[in-house]
């Protein structure tokens, strides 16, 4: 199995660094436009194999797609991450460029890869990706759901002092601050939330921090996350390397599920070998279809830019 991860910056070497010491598959490839970048990362990786004790081979290729030829998964991170004050939508002109070339040379040598997109705004650079491969719609998914799902986890087990493994949740919508969780839908170890936090503006505030966790981040930090979205692009990667059928929400083009049809937006699906094996379409109650209409209604605004821009181009 092999994985070509694209952008070898923070978020795409701690992707690769994970698939790496998991021995999540045999071969990984790292590009990056960056002169020596990816080779330098690669290298490292390599060197800690050794210490970690792993033997998942890690290469890398300055722009050279001729070495990530014959991927069976190809991760995207190549892109501007957020800088403090921006919004994800303001990286689209840049990082839809920059997703398109890396998308046409990407199925020009891996024609049957499966594609995760992670590049932000990460809706539609999933859009972006899956109009220029013009692969099936369940091969050209987008990393935000399982990293935002992790992040309303993490709150909740701070919260309830519980390890975050009891902790299952799911979250809809885009990528960004229409994003839905799903308190209904939301257990620890079996039990759901509302039992263990009665007091509605304590859960009130926890989905409030998921919205805002990205900003967070970038606020402490001056760049984006790379963590948890390095780990949750390889745990998409795993599900599908390994048919594991995990159930994740994951960002893709709809085509009439929850009454949605051309918009691209996190929903629960079973990953597997195919990608999108299966998409889950749960009940929502009337105040979760409006919040998914509203995160809709945002996305399809993003989509619209970028069509303008084609347009122009
Ligand atoms: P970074 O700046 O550390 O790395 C990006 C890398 O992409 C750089 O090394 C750069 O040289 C490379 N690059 C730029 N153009 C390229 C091209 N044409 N071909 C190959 N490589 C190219 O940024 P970071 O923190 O790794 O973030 C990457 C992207 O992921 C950003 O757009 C960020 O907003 C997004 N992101 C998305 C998340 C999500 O949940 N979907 C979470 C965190 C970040
Ligand atoms: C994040 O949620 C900025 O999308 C990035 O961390």
């Amino acid at each position: 199995m092999k994985v070509t991860v694209v952008g070898a910056g923070n978020v795409g070497a701690t992707c690769a660094d994970v698939l790496a010491y998991k021995e999540i598959v045999n071969d990984v490839v790292l590009v990056d436009i960056k002169e020596g970048f990816a080779q330098g990362k690669a290298l490292d990786i390599w060197q800690k194999a050794p210490i970690d004790l792993y033997d998942t081979r890690t290469v890398g290729a300055t722009n050279d797609y001729a070495a990530t030829a014959g991927s069976d998964i190809v991760v995207i991170t190549s892109g501007l991450p957020r800088k403090p004050g921006m919004t994800r939508d303001d990286l689209i002109a840049t990082n839809a460029e920059i997703v398109k070339t890396v998308t046409e040379n990407v199925v020009k040598y891996s024609p049957n890869a499966i594609i995760i997109v992670v590049s932000n705004p990460l809706d539609v650079m999933t859009y972006q990706a899956h109009i220029t491969s013009n692969l099936p719609r369940t091969r050209v998914i987008g990393m935000a759901g399982i990293l935002d799902t992790a992040r309303y986890r993490a709150f909740l087990a701070s919260e309830l002092n519980v390890s975050p493994k009891d902790i299952q949740a799911v979250l809809m919508g885009g990528h960004g601050n229409t994003m839905v969780p799903l308190p209904r839908y939301t257990t620890v170890g079996g039990i759901p939330v509302t039992e263990l936090i009665k007091d509605k503006a304590v859960l009130d505030a926890i989905i409030n921090r998921t919205i805002n966790g990205g900003g967070e981040l970038v606020q402490l930090m001056g760049t984006s996350a790379w963590y948890a979205p390095g780990s949750a692009a390889a745990q998409m990667v795993e599900a599908i390397a390994k048919d594991q059928r995990r159930v994740f929400p994951v960002c893709m083009q709809l085509d009439g599920e929850y009454g949605i049809k051309d918009c691209y937006l996190g929903v629960p699906v079973i990953l597997g070998k195919n990608g999108v094996e299966k998409v889950l379409e749960l009940e929502l109650n009337a105040e979760e279809k409006a919040l998914l209409e509203s995160s809709r209604g945002h996305v399809k605004e993003v989509m619209d830019v970028l069509d303008k821009m084609r347009a122009t181009a």
